[in-house]
């Protein structure tokens, strides 16, 4: 479990990363912030198309950074929205959490002025999950 400085410091830098985002279609920006086990964090933001489909949400745009530097471990994300109400990951997202982390992975999501903070793992997330360990 994280403690409360840390958790706070993943969702000041998911706000700060949210920012970022290229969001022209949805006006929905998305900042996520995500710990590996090495201790670095690495930002993301949604970022959007003109032909939709190829947008990408802020979680994966942090996961893929993360990944092409070599990180394979990981321990949280916190992710920021713009709405009233917390924004969870979609389940492609949830998925992509599923690839690289354990079930006890913290999922960390605030809504938008960080006045609600919900915490939860991946298990909670995603039960029952397809994974690696499933292929033969
Ligand atoms: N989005 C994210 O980046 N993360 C989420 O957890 C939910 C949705 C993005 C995708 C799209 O750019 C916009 O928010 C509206 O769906």
């Amino acid at each position: 479990m994280m403690n409360d400085k840390r958790i706070q410091e993943l969702l000041f830098l998911a706000e700060e990363a949210r920012n970022r985002a290229y969001c022209p279609y949805s006006h929905y920006a998305v900042g996520a912030a995500l710990l590996t086990g090495s201790g670095r964090i690495y930002q993301g933001c949604n970022i959007e198309n003109a032909a939709y489909s190829p947008g990408v949400c802020a979680e994966r745009t942090a996961f893929f950074q993360a990944i092409y530097d070599g990180e394979r471990e990981f321990e949280a994300i916190a992710i920021i929205g713009s709405g009233e109400t917390p924004s969870f990951p979609c389940g492609v997202c949830r998925q992509v959490m599923a690839e690289f982390c354990s079930g006890s992975f913290q999922i960390v999501t605030g809504n938008r002025d960080r006045s609600i903070v919900i915490t939860k793992t991946l298990d909670q997330m995603l039960p029952n999950s397809f994974g690696p360990k499933d292929l033969l």
